[in-house]
């Protein structure tokens, strides 16, 4: 059988620009939570933000707990199906403890809007996000990212996290999925 064609992928964030920009992500996270009494939880989002998350909670010089939350609103599809699903919750209460969510994309804006929604009532301290990537314009403003990497175009990015059906998620940069004519 013939080999299938591997779709071109061009650079967009390298992996430099990205250990950059998670270092400085991580002091600004450390700064605005530093005199906390308890860690700061981080909820990383399955499974986009794992890459991001190790690298992120690394470079926090904070005591952290790591959790994590399964959503699916995308499937193997490349547009949002609009329907959020949580697929695993957490496995603490969050009640009076300050959280970060930590997500590698905020496109729409409807899994953040969906999750930012869920985790107040659960009652914590405070509820923040920290996204490594977003698509300008796209959640037309409605997501406020507290810690945001990079603004992206809106093209379809793989890598570091980010998937095209399930494969990609171990490049070390971000690129975008070139469309083959
Ligand atoms: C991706 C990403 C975010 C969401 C953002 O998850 O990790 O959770 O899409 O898109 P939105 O702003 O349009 O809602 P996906 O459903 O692809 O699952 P995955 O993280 O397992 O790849």
């Amino acid at each position: 059988m013939p080999k299938k064609k591997e779709p071109l992928i061009r650079v967009l964030l390298s992996k430099e620009e990205i250990e950059k920009r998670v270092a400085l992500l991580g002091q600004e996270i450390s700064k605005k939570y530093f005199n906390l009494e308890e860690p700061l939880i981080l909820v990383g989002i399955l499974k986009g933000s794992v890459i991001f998350l190790s690298d992120l909670c690394r470079a926090i010089s904070l005591p952290v707990e790591l959790e994590f939350m399964g959503v699916s609103s995308y499937g193997d599809e490349t547009e949002s199906s609009g329907v959020v699903q949580i697929t695993q919750d957490l496995t603490r209460p969050i009640k009076g403890r300050h959280v970060l969510l930590v997500e590698d994309i905020v496109d729409t804006g409807l899994t953040a809007k969906y999750l930012l929604k869920h985790f107040r009532t659960c009652e914590p301290a405070s509820v923040a996000m920290c996204s490594l990537l977003e698509k300008p314009g796209k959640s037309n403003g409605e997501i406020l990212i507290d810690f945001l990497g990079f603004s992206i175009p809106d093209d379809f990015v793989v890598g570091y996290g980010l998937d095209f059906a399930g494969i990609y998620r171990n490049l070390p940069y971000v690129g975008i999925v070139e469309t083959s004519t």
